[in-house]
């Protein structure tokens, strides 16, 4: 459930008309809603009840400062990739004792600024990357507590481009050579070994793989234990997918996960992570964009609206489905025609839809694409010398603009022209 609804013949988020937001701050422009994100908080909080818990958002899924001050505050760890997102999670309030660093290709500097500003752990990938973690703690005289993640070998059952968990992904320590690893780490002076962590991959829609790879990380737990190591924390990682067809059948709920959770590690005793972005931040956000041109083609229509992949990448680079509805609700008894709905980027890719039954639509008419609150905004990018586009964020009756739209003045003094030119 979400909180964009029809109210009077025009889509609302929360207690706002999105109209009169589109009015305020131009199209193309993302909208978030607080109620949304916060319930999705509170499924994944409840579904874990009864054991130690932290709901660690991924925040690689929408970083915008505002949504993670409003998570944070609501009890939320940070799943962190890079030292932007941890200054970024920092910013925003969180405090280090519940960032967790994740990321096959930490930096040294990154490791450093980590162990400085304060860090829960680090989940660590590699050998390499545990032998530069602990000559970073030691030089600073601190020891740096991990996890490995393991790489369980399991098919996710998603996209290719978004399945960690199998062998040939570049993700994690294999599980039949860790025992090994955790044996070095523990032998280094600037490490200490609290837990472990998998993740393999993201948009699950069945619980099966879930329970295949915690029931190995189960296993693992014991048999570590079993070598003397203080295995107190697993990090399940994030994954659990989101409904983006209103038709189709919907993934597993938080709680039926949770459930899995608790069959699979419960009787260990460990402090449970887990790392949602996805479930938290997708149906907690919108697109809305402005009709350009309604063009007949030969065969087909096009609605050539005024959001590109720039700003939405995922159905050009996953063929990801976005529902796609008009913000002014069309009357029950109109006809629906096929159109292709894609943006002005000069390529053929920049296409958000094919033959989709759309009401009939005119220029300035407003739709807006659902389930873009995770990976759409974050994965933006100037293409086509296109500025990034506004987010807003609504509470209520209230929209605050937290990421402004940058003028084209900003975007070119960027760029410099060097004094020889
Ligand atoms: N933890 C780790 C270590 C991850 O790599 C990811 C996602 C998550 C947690 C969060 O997964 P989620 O709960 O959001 O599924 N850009 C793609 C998705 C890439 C996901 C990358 N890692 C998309 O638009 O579908």
């Amino acid at each position: 459930m979400d909180h964009f609804l029809y109210r009077d013949g025009v889509l609302h988020a929360e207690d706002v008309p999105v109209t009169d937001i589109a009015a305020a701050v131009g199209t193309p422009f993302y909208v978030y809603s607080t109620a949304t994100l916060t319930r999705h908080f509170h499924l994944f909080d409840e579904a874990l009840e009864g054991m130690d818990h932290l709901v660690c958002f991924a925040m690689k899924s929408n970083s915008n400062l505002a949504v993670l001050k409003l998570l944070g505050e609501m009890g939320a760890g940070i799943d962190v990739v890079s030292m932007g997102e941890y200054l970024k999670a920092k910013a925003a309030g969180v405090s280090g004792d519940r960032i967790v660093f994740s990321g096959v290709g930490k930096t040294r500097d990154e490791m450093r600024v980590a162990l400085e500003g304060g860090i829960r752990q680090f989940n660590v990938e590699s050998e390499p990357e545990l032998e530069a973690l602990n000559e970073v703690a030691i030089s600073l005289g601190v020891t740096a507590p991990i996890a490995l993640r393991v790489n369980p070998d399991v098919d996710a059952k998603t996209h290719a481009k978004i399945a960690t968990g199998k062998s040939e992904n570049k993700f994690g320590i294999p599980i039949a050579t860790c025992r090994e690893v955790y044996a070095r780490a523990a032998a280094m002076d600037g490490i200490d070994v609290v837990g472990i962590d998998v993740h393999i991959g993201s948009q699950l829609t069945q619980l099966e793989p879930f329970r295949l790879a915690f029931t190995k990380v189960a296993e693992l737990t014991e048999a570590l234990r079993a070598d003397g190591h203080n295995i107190r924390r697993l990090d399940l990682g994030g994954g659990l997918g989101i409904p983006y067809e209103r038709s189709n059948d919907a993934p597993p709920l938080p709680l039926e996960y949770g459930e899995v959770i608790k069959e699979t590690v419960g009787h260990l005793g460990c402090e449970v992570e887990i790392e949602p972005g996805r479930l938290i931040s997708g149906n907690a956000g919108i697109l809305v964009s402005s009709v350009i041109y309604l063009k007949n083609g030969e065969g087909r229509d096009f609605l050539i609206v005024d959001a590109a992949m720039n700003d939405l990448v995922r159905p050009s680079m996953y063929d990801a489905h976005h529902d796609i509805v008009s913000v002014v609700e069309a009357e029950a008894a109109v006809d629906q025609h096929p159109v292709d709905i894609v943006g002005p980027v000069c390529e053929t890719g920049d296409t958000f839809a094919k033959a989709r039954n759309m009401p009939p639509l005119a220029s300035g008419d407003l739709v807006a694409f659902r389930s873009a609150g995770a990976y759409g905004a974050v994965m933006a990018s100037e293409y086509n010398s296109r500025p990034l586009i506004p987010e807003v964020l609504v509470h209520g009756d209230q929209f605050a603009v937290i990421r402004a739209r940058p003028t084209f003045d900003e975007m070119i003094n960027r760029d410099t022209i060097p004094e020889w030119l």
